[in-house]
C-alpha cells in the first residue's frame, strides 16, 4: 500500500469511527435501534437517555415515559411493560411486573433505561420507550437478545456426577460454531471435555472445574455473542484421598469439609455419616449437623493400631449423596524388649505404619532427657553413634547405656513433608541381670535358699520337740503348728519360682 492511500484509509477509518460514536447524541427524534445481550438469570439494562441538551431547557415535571414491548416471536400485539406518568405514578404490566424498573430519579436525570432482573429466555424481543416532555416525543428502540446457559442436571452440581453445559440464544441466524473457555482459557473439545453439538460435557467434575465457563457462539452473519456461567461444585475441601497419620494413643481428626455451605445452594437438609470400611463389617456413626457449618470431621480421642484403615464420610445434600474416603494410618513404635530395658542389652525399636504406601521415609530422633539438655537434639551422627539404621523404620541400639534414656521419636516423612510422629520412652533399669552375672546371682540365691531351708528344718524340729513335751496340756497349739508349716513351705516354693524367673 502506498503512503498516500494509507493516510487516506486511516482518515476515513477515523471519520467512520467518530461518526459511529457521535450519532446517538445527535439523533433527537428517533434513537437508533440498539441491541443488548443478556444471559437468562442475570439482569439486563435497556438503555434510554433523554438527550442532555433537552434536560437543560426543560423542567422535568412535564415528562413521562412509556416502555412497550413488540410481539417478538409470538404474534402478540405491542403491549405496555412499564409507565411512569407526569406525576411520577408508576404502572407495570403483569407478565414482567416484579422484574422491571426504571430509576426513581429518571424524571430528574433523564435516565429512562429499563432494568430487567432477572432476565428470562422469553423476554427476548424488541422494546420501545416513548419519552414525552411537553410536546416533544423521543423514542428509544432496544432489541433484547437472551443467551441461555443450561446446566444439566440442575444445580447443585456434585463431584463426580457427569454434567452437561449448553448454550443457546434468541439469535435468529443459524449457529455456526460454539467455543468454550474456562477461566479465560480455550477448552480443547477432546479428552476430558467432550463437546456435543456445542454442549460441553464434563464426565467427572472435580473441584478443579469450578470457576467461570464462557460459551462463545458464532452465527452465520459472523456475529459473535458470549455468556459466562460461574460453576460451583459441591465437593470436599482438601485432597481427594486424604491420609491422616496419628501416633498410637493420640487423638486424630478425620477431615470431611464441604467445599461450600449447603445453604449457598439453597439446600437445608444435610446429613452426614461416617462408616468404617473394615473387613466387610461396617460401623456406622451418624452425625447430626449444624447447617451453619460445612465441617463434618470425625474425632477419635485416642487411636489404637486396630483403628488404622479406611473410613468413609458420606454427606447427603438434598437428594444427592457425596462421599470421601479417608485413610487413617497409625504410627506405632514396637520395642524388641517388653517392659524395662536393662543396661547393656541389645534393643531394636521398630516404627511401623498400619498401612504403608511405600513412599514414606522414617527418621529417628533422640529427644534428650531433661537434666542434660532440655532442648531437642536432632539425631545427628554424634547422637546415634553406633546405632545403625537411623533413617530406616528400625532403630538399633547395640548396647543400651544411660545416655540413651529419654524419649525416642520416630517421624514419618512423605514427599509433601513430615506426616506424623510417634514416641517411645526408654527407661533403663540399673540391675545387671544378663550374661555371666546371672549365673553368679543364681549361685548366691541358691545358697541363701539352702540356708533358709536348713533354718526351717531346725525350726520344725524344735517345734516338734516342744509339741512332744506340751501336747497334752495345749491341744490348740497343734492347729497353729499345722498351719504354720505349710505356709513356710509356700514361701519356699515362691522363692524357687523367683529364681526360675530370674534365670530365664
Ligand atoms: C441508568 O439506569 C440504569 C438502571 O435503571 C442503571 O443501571 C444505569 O447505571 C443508569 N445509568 C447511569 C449513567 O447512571
Ligand atoms: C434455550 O434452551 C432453553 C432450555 O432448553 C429453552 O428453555 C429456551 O427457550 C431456549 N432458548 C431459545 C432462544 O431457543
Ligand atoms: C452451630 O453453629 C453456630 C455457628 O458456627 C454455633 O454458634 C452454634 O453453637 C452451633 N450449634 C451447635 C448445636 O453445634
Amino acid at each position: 500500500m502506498r503512503p498516500v492511500s494509507l493516510v487516506l484509509f486511516l482518515t476515513f477509518t477515523l471519520l467512520a469511527f467518530n461518526a459511529g460514536h457521535i450519532l446517538p447524541g445527535l439523533a433527537e427524534g428517533e434513537n437508533r435501534e440498539q441491541k443488548v445481550w443478556a444471559r437468562a438469570g442475570t439482569s439486563a439494562v435497556l438503555p434510554c437517555y433523554l438527550s442532555p441538551r433537552k434536560m437543560w431547557k426543560q423542567l422535568p415535571d412535564k415528562t413521562s415515559v412509556l416502555w412497550k414491548r413488540h410481539g417478538g416471536s409470538a404474534h402478540q400485539e405491542p403491549h405496555v411493560v412499564l409507565e411512569v406518568g407526569y406525576s411520577g405514578l408508576r404502572k407495570t404490566a403483569l407478565p414482567m411486573r416484579p422484574r422491571v424498573s426504571v430509576q426513581d430519579s429518571a424524571l430528574r436525570n433523564g435516565n429512562f433505561s429499563l432494568r430487567i432482573n432477572p432476565v428470562q429466555s422469553e423476554d427476548a424481543g424488541l422494546y420501545e420507550a416513548w419519552v414525552t416532555h411537553n410536546t416533544d416525543i423521543q423514542t428509544c428502540q432496544v432489541e433484547l437478545g437472551v443467551i441461555t446457559v443450561t446446566l444439566s442436571p440442575p444445580s447443585p452440581v456434585v463431584e463426580n456426577e457427569p454434567l452437561l453445559l449448553s448454550c443457546n440464544s434468541s439469535h435468529r441466524a443459524s449457529l455456526v460454531e460454539t467455543r468454550w473457555f474456562h477461566n479465560g482459557l480455550l477448552v480443547p473439545t477432546s479428552g476430558t471435555f467432550c463437546s456435543l453439538h456445542g454442549a460441553l460435557s464434563i464426565l467427572r467434575p472435580t473441584m478443579s472445574d469450578v470457576g467461570s465457563w464462557r460459551c462463545q457462539l458464532r452465527y452465520s452473519n459472523n456475529e459473535i455473542i458470549s455468556a459466562t456461567y460461574n460453576l460451583q461444585i459441591l465437593g470436599f475441601d482438601g485432597p481427594t484421598n486424604p491420609v491422616v497419620y496419628a501416633a498410637a494413643g493420640s487423638a486424630a481428626d478425620l477431615p470431611c469439609t464441604l467445599s461450600y455451605l449447603p445453604s449457598a445452594f439453597g439446600i437445608n437438609v444435610v446429613t452426614a455419616h461416617w462408616i468404617r470400611l473394615a473387613g466387610g463389617h461396617l460401623q456406622d456413626w451418624g452425625i447430626s449437623q449444624n447447617l451453619s457449618s460445612r465441617n463434618f470431621s470425625f474425632h477419635l480421642p485416642a487411636v489404637g493400631p486396630d483403628d488404622g484403615g479406611q473410613y468413609r464420610c458420606a454427606v447427603s445434600v438434598g437428594s444427592k449423596t457425596i462421599s470421601r474416603d479417608v485413610t487413617l494410618a497409625v504410627i506405632t513404635v514396637t520395642p524388641s524388649i517388653r517392659g524395662p530395658v536393662s543396661e547393656g542389652s541389645h534393643l531394636l525399636l521398630i516404627c511401623s505404619l498400619t498401612r504403608p504406601w511405600g513412599h514414606e521415609r522414617f527418621q529417628w530422633k533422640h529427644l534428650e532427657s531433661a537434666p542434660t539438655n532440655s532442648k531437642l537434639a536432632v539425631g545427628t551422627s554424634r547422637n546415634l553413634e553406633g546405632h545403625r539404621s537411623q533413617m530406616g523404620p528400625t532403630l538399633e541400639i547395640n548396647q543400651v547405656s544411660q545416655k540413651d534414656t529419654g524419649t525416642w521419636e520416630c517421624s514419618v516423612y512423605g514427599p509433601e513433608g513430615r506426616l506424623g510422629a510417634a514416641e517411645y520412652r526408654l527407661q533403663i533399669t540399673g540391675a545387671q541381670v544378663s550374661g555371666p552375672p546371672t549365673i553368679f546371682s543364681g549361685q548366691v540365691t541358691f545358697g541363701l535358699t539352702l540356708t533358709l531351708f536348713l533354718l526351717l528344718m531346725v525350726c520344725v524340729l524344735a517345734l516338734a520337740l516342744r509339741k512332744r513335751a506340751q501336747s497334752p496340756a495345749f491341744p490348740a497349739l497343734e492347729g497353729i503348728v499345722a498351719v504354720t508349716v505349710p505356709r513356710k513351705k509356700e514361701m519356699e516354693e515362691n522363692q524357687k519360682e523367683k529364681i526360675q524367673q530370674t534365670q530365664c
